[in-house]
C-alpha cells in the first residue's frame, strides 16, 4: 500500500518521515519539482530504518507522477509558505496554480486515491482540489483541524501541567484566526476543562491557539512544519487502518450545521473510504454564531478563487 506526498519542503518531508516512522504503509513517494531535493530526503529517510526499525520504502522523484500511481492516499503539501507579515489567505494567487495542476496530474495516475490537502490558505486550496479531481467529497479533504487543536491541547497541557495524551478537545471552523476553539467540548481525562482552568487563562489559550501559526511564522521567518506534517501523517494513518478516529477535517458541507458548498472544520470519523460521516454537534447560539463569522471568511476566499476560475 502506496502512501504519495506531494512537495518535499519542510512539512512534506516531515510528513513522509512520519509516515514512515510509524510503519504503516509499504511505501511513501515523495515528489517534488526541484531536481534531487525528493530523492536526497527520502534516501537520507530510508537511511534511518535501519536505526528506527521500520520497513516502510522512502522513495523521492522529481516531478516524475508515474511514480505515484496507485496511491491509496495523497498528500498535498506543494505551494509557498507564509513569510512574516502575511496571512495564509495572501498565498491564494500562487498556491492555487500550483495545487490545481498537481491534483490533475494526481489523479490521473491515481483515480481512486483519497486527498489530504495541506496548502494553504488551506480551506480554499481544499475546494481547488475537490473542484479540479473530480472525486467525491468524502474522498477530499483537508488538514487542520488536528494540528489547530494539538496547538491547544499542548498549550492547555503546559497550563496545566500534565500529559497533552489526556487532553481531548473539538475545534471547528476555517484555518485562520477565525477558528473556533469548543471549551464546552474540551476534556482533561474526562474531566471539563472549564472545572481546571478559569475563565481568563482559558480565554487567553484560545487566542494563542488561534494565532499559533502566526505565532511560529513570526518567530522562524516561515511556517510550521513538525506539527502540520505529523497532523497530516495522523491521517493517513488512521484512513490506511481503517481506525475510524474521529478528527475536525476540512470537510465539504451540504446542509451539516446550516451550511452548504463550503468547505469548513467539523468533526468527522476517518476511514478507509475517507471521511465516513460527518458529527454534527448540537452547537449553542454563541459557537454557532462563531462558526458562522468563520464561514464567512472562508467563503470570502473561496470567491477570490471563483473568480480567478471564472477569468481563465
Ligand atoms: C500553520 C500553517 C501550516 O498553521 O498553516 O502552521
Amino acid at each position: 500500500m502506496k502512501i504519495s506526498v506531494i512537495g518535499a519542503g519542510n512539512v512534506g518531508a516531515t510528513c513522509a518521515n512520519v509516515i514512515a516512522h510509524n510503519n504503516f504503509a509499504n511505501e511513501v513517494v515523495l515528489l517534488d519539482i526541484k531536481e534531487g531535493i525528493a530523492e536526497g530526503k527520502a534516501l537520507d529517510m530510508w537511511e534511518t530504518s535501519p536505526i528506527n526499525s521500520y520497513s516502510t520504502r522512502t522513495i523521492g522523484v522529481t516531478n516524475d507522477y508515474t511514480a505515484t500511481a496507485g496511491s491509496a492516499v495523497t498528500i498535498i503539501t506543494s505551494g509557498i509558505p507564509r513569510r512574516p507579515g502575511m496571512s495564509r489567505d495572501d498565498l491564494i494567487g500562487t498556491n492555487a496554480g500550483i495545487v490545481k495542476s498537481v491534483t490533475e496530474q494526481v489523479v490521473k495516475h491515481s483515480p481512486d486515491t483519497i486527498i489530504i490537502v495541506v496548502a494553504n490558505p488551506l480551506d480554499v486550496m481544499t475546494y481547488c482540489a475537490y473542484l479540479t479531481s473530480g472525486l467525491d467529497s468524502s474522498k477530499v479533504f483537508g488538514m487542520a483541524g488536528i494540528l489547530d487543536t494539538a496547538r491547544y491541547r499542548s498549550f492547555l497541557a503546559m497550563e496545566l501541567g500534565v500529559s497533552p495524551r489526556d487532553i481531548q478537545a473539538v475545534l471547528m471552523g476555517g484555518h485562520g484566526d477565525t477558528m473556533v476553539p469548543l471549551p464546552r467540548y474540551t476534556t482533561v481525562a474526562g474531566i471539563p476543562i472549564t472545572e481546571l482552568v478559569g475563565k481568563e487563562r482559558l480565554d487567553a489559550i484560545i487566542q494563542r491557539t488561534k494565532k499559533g501559526g502566526g505565532e511560529l511564522v513570526k518567530l522562524m521567518g516561515t511556517s510550521a512544519w513538525y506539527a502540520p506534517g505529523a497532523a497530516a501523517a495522523q491521517m493517513a494513518e488512521t484512513i490506511v487502518k481503517n481506525e475510524r478516529r474521529i478528527f475536525p477535517c476540512c470537510t465539504w458541507l451540504t446542509g451539516e450545521y446550516g451550511l452548504s458548498d463550503i468547505y469548513l472544520g467539523v468533526p468527522v470519523i476517518l476511514g478507509s473510504n475517507g471521511i465516513e460521516k460527518i458529527i454534527e454537534l448540537d452547537l449553542n447560539a454563541e459557537e454557532k454564531a462563531d462558526l458562522n463569522t468563520s464561514a464567512e471568511a472562508v467563503r470570502g476566499v473561496m470567491k477570490v478563487l471563483d473568480d480567478m476560475n471564472a477569468a481563465v
